[in-house]
């Protein structure tokens, strides 16, 4: 193998695919794919590659530093790509302590391993953070989010990730710590756990549940199809340069309550109910406290030195989704009865 590299929660959304997308594009890579399997973890997201001999599953928590320098220890990495996360705004308002544990904690624990094991010797060597364009706080009506612009975060998810996006720069200012960031604006996709609002949203209107929207439904959120994010990760952690951020966004703003009317339209025309149908469902709820208004991402830095562009229209992407969620029954069932949580013990446990 010519490189080692750790992913950390590779199990999640995001990383599922970005795990899918290094095993098969780099044979002569070892993955090593670290991820404690709360909640959002799911190896049922990688059966196709579960058996693949350059993957391997490691179950243990970045919280836990013996065990986090235990694994430097034996694989002695090359590279990290750390996406683990608590990433649920609505989870870090009730319940901030696990934020703060996993997204600031948890980092410095693998900033503190990559550090002593490399041992100054960085040549080769990269440690990618994957953060959000959350960092940034809530936009006007006007303007985006570029590189520049400063943090403000506003909810506890978003100030966590700010301090570890933080402690990153710190590390290279202070340790030479050869390190790269991304911010990225909301992904969808296969995979999302069902808490998050598409494929929360899918679920109810295929089960003929309401659609809870927050407040009156005006917040906008710039939409990245999670494959596009994937790529863009690829080629960071290929060729982006020590020390820099970059932004990636889809260009593409839509209000809550605009996407949700698109996503009914989708699912009447897949679900043969007429047009029209699905969105009765749509059910105004209290809004979401400290509710961030209007998140855009300038992406032209990474578009214009890296040559990176989102490959689908959101209605395309969006019908995709769709598609997956109702091709991914059993998937999206075992996470409602939670058989999910079942699958590492057979998989891994009982062999
Ligand atoms: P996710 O919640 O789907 O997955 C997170 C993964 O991290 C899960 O597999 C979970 O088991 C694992 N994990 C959580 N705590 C852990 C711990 N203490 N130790 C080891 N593993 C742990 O999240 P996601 O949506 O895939 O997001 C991945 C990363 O991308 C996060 O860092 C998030 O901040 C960032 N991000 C997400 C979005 C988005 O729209 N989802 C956008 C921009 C950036
Ligand atoms: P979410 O998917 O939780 O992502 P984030 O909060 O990280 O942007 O929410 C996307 C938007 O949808 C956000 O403005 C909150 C809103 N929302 C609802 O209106 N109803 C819901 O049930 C959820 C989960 C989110």
């Amino acid at each position: 193998m010519s490189k080692t590299v750790l992913i950390t929660g590779g199990a999640g959304f995001i990383g599922s695919h970005v795990v899918r997308l290094f095993v098969n594009k780099y044979a002569d890579y070892k993955i090593v794919n670290l991820d404690a399997l709360t909640y959002a973890g799911n190896l049922e997201n990688l059966t196709d590659v579960a058996n693949y001999s350059n993957y391997e599953f490691v179950k243990g928590d970045i919280t836990d530093i013996s065990f986090i320098n235990s694994i430097f220890e034996k694989y002695n990495f090359d590279g990290v790509i750390h996406l683990a996360a608590e990433s649920h705004v609505d989870r870090s308002i009730s319940d901030p302590g696990a934020f703060i544990n996993t997204n600031i904690l948890g980092t410095v624990n693998l900033l503190n391993a990559a550090r002593n094991y490399w041992k100054g010797n960085f040549k080769g060597k990269r440690f990618y953070h994957i953060s959000t364009d959350e960092v940034y706080g809530s936009l006007g009506d006007d303007g985006m989010f570029t590189e520049d612009t400063s943090y403000d975060p506003r909810s506890p998810y978003s100030a966590s990730k700010a301090s570890s996006d933080h402690l990153v720069r710190a590390y290279m200012h202070t340790y030479k710590l050869p390190v790269v960031l991304t911010n990225c604006s909301n992904n969808y996709g296969g995979n999302q756990f069902p808490e998050k609002l598409i494929p929360l949203a899918i679920n109810n209107i295929k089960n003929n549940k309401s659609i809870p929207i927050y407040g009156k439904g005006k917040n906008i959120r710039d939409w990245l199809f999670v494959n596009d994010h994937a790529n863009a990760i690829d080629l960071v952690y290929h060729k982006g340069k020590n020390g820099e951020t970059y932004n990636i966004g889809g260009n593409n703003e839509w209000q809550n309550i605009q996407l949700i009317y698109k996503l009914c339209e989708i699912m009447d025309l897949k679900l043969g109910r007429e047009n029209g149908e699905s969105a009765k469902l749509i059910t105004f709820v209290k809004d979401r406290a400290g509710h961030d208004m209007r998140y855009a991402i300038d992406s032209s830095k990474i578009q214009k030195e890296l040559g990176w562009k989102p490959s689908l229209e959101f209605e395309e992407g969006l019908e995709k989704t769709v598609d997956w969620y109702l091709d991914n029954e059993t998937w999206l069932n075992n996470i409602l009865s939670g058989k999910y949580e079942q699958y590492y013990e057979e998989q891994y446990v009982k062999r």
